[in-house]
């Protein structure tokens, strides 16, 4: 299998791009669209697999562009990309997130990445390992051995918590409740309102705008205790604010809570979603999960994990690349041209459309040998490193490409090694997973799993013997990041 696919990864960029087919049919109709909503992941491929790498829609006056090939990956996110702003989407997120980092664009785009990426750069994000490992700990606390969970839920209140702590440096609970809520109330409405035909205009007042209104107030609470507390030297916002005063050019307390309110919205249920496929994926696959157990004990020992110690557990990076590959949680990227811009030989109308599909590119046959099975050695073997550019990109391309990343990924599997380390998910036999593209890829009746506390095997240095691995006291004292919220078994 593995020469079949250093085989079919050995293109080179330029023969793929010549692979490229363009399909010109302007006059998609509503029916075609009315299918493919129905089913969209399914569709979708389905429709690329017997029609090409660019598929052209129209209607009405609305030009859409769905592309799949990497080298039009390359072109609208790369070279191309100041013919493109994002567009405003289902709901204008800008009208929730202001002039943050992933709604703006041009000179205020380029002057908040100025000041926000260096507080992501892998260094500076160390100190938050500590915090990230301990933070699951206390999560773990409330599980009980046995108990089923949606552990899709379970991460997203983990990575939000994650994400709170890191960004404003300490947790309100009252607060953290009111966001969480909103945002799911919010998140709930703009996934609904993406596949409706006739929308209502965003200014009538709705369920999403009300919990936009409440999300705006309580962060804004939030930014206040901050600054009442005095705020710690090492949270994300403080990072972001010397920057800023460093250049000469720092935020306003407006612009600020709309970067935080920003890196708290991207910055969890993308994560949440990932960690999510990722135990359904190792629930499914015993022996991958058994290799991921042994690679985690043999290095790690009764020791818990740590950024440092991630450099030992190469399996766990494959783990979770691969779980990205079959499972991007952005699975469709979105653009308008704001330009006439070039693809091929032919040049597309300023206001067209551009979706782009990770979920597509992904699953290619081309590209990843055997692309529905989940085998995270093609990480491992070398043949990844053959892979054509922008084949892969969970993270995006290009200029605006994932600020969160090395945040994302060292939060990843520090969560998954430290879970690892006490517990096994067993699948629920009947429950059925189905992706389900919304605003992030989601399980559409979530992933239940029992879980199954393992005795843990020391490495060889503690003899071989069979242990509960030490967890420092004072990490089991009452969790501040949940007082007052009771967090049982679903
Ligand atoms: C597994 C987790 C994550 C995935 C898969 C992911 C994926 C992505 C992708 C694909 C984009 C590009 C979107 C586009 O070009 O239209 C993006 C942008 C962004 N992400 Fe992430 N992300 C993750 C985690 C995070 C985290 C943890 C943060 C922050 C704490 C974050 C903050 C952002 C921001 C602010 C942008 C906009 C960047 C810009 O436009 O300059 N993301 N993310």
């Amino acid at each position: 299998m593995l020469s079949a696919a250093s085989e079919v990864l050995n293109f080179s960029r330029r023969q793929v791009s010549h692979a490229v087919q363009t399909i010109r049919r302007p006059m998609r109709t509503v029916g075609l669209y009315l299918k493919i909503r129905r089913d969209v992941l399914p569709g979708l491929t389905r429709l690329a697999n017997a029609e090409g790498d660019r598929l052209e829609f129209r209607l009405g006056r609305a030009h859409l562009l769905l592309l799949s090939a990497p080298a039009d990956v390359h072109e609208v996110l790369v070279s191309q990309n100041r013919a493109f702003h994002k567009p405003a989407g289902p709901i204008s997120f800008r009208r929730v997130l202001g002039d943050g980092l992933l709604t703006s664009e041009e000179e205020a785009w380029k002057r908040s990445r100025r000041l926000i990426q260096p507080a992501f750069h892998s260094e500076a994000l160390l100190p938050l390992g500590a915090k990230m490992v301990e933070m699951t700990l206390r999560h773990m606390d409330a599980w009980q051995g046995g108990v089923e969970y949606d552990i899709v839920d379970e991460m997203t209140s983990l990575t939000f918590a994650v994400a709170t702590e890191a960004l404003f440096g300490f947790q309100d609970p009252v607060l953290s409740a009111e966001v969480r809520d909103s945002i799911s109330t919010g998140m709930r409405y703009v996934s609904r309102r993406m596949y409706k035909v006739v929308r209502l205009p965003v200014w009538i007042p709705n369920r999403g705008t009300r919990a936009a209104r409440r999300l705006t107030r309580a962060i804004g609470q939030i930014m206040a205790e901050r600054e009442r507390r005095g705020g710690s030297s090492s949270d994300l916002l403080s990072l972001i604010t010397r920057a800023g005063e460093a250049a000469g050019d720092g935020f306003t307390a407006e612009e600020l809570q709309d970067q935080a309110l920003t890196l708290l919205l991207a910055g969890h249920e993308t994560t949440a979603s990932a960690l999510g496929w990722i135990w359904h994926l190792l629930a499914h696959h015993p022996e991958v999960r058994a290799r991921l157990e042994d690679e985690i004990e043999t290095k790690l020992g009764r020791t818990l994990p740590s950024p440092e110690s991630l450099r030992a557990l190469p399996y766990l990076d494959a783990v979770v690349q691969e779980a990205l590959r079959l499972y991007p949680p952005v699975w469709g990227l979105t653009r308008q041209a704001v330009e006439p811009f070039l693809l091929g030989s032919r040049t597309f109308a300023a206001g067209t459309r551009v979706g782009i599909l990770p979920w597509i590119i992904h699953r290619k046959g081309a590209f990843f040998a055997e692309p529905d099975v989940f085998n995270p050695d093609r990480w491992l073997d070398g043949s990844a490193a053959e892979l054509p550019r922008h084949a892969y990109i969970p993270f995006g391309a290009g200029p605006r490409t994932c600020v969160g990343r090395s945040f994302a990924l060292m939060e990843m599997r520090l969560i998954i090694a430290t879970v690892t380390q006490r517990y096994r998910m067993q699948a629920v036999p009947g429950h059925t997973v189905v992706a389900e593209p919304l605003v992030t890829l989601r399980a559409r009746h979530g992933v239940r799993v029992v879980l199954e506390p393992r005795a843990f095997v020391a490495g060889p240095s503690d003899g071989g013997e069979s242990i509960r691995p030490e967890i420092p006291s004072p990490l089991r004292a009452g969790c501040p990041f949940h007082e007052g919220s009771e967090r049982g078994p679903s």
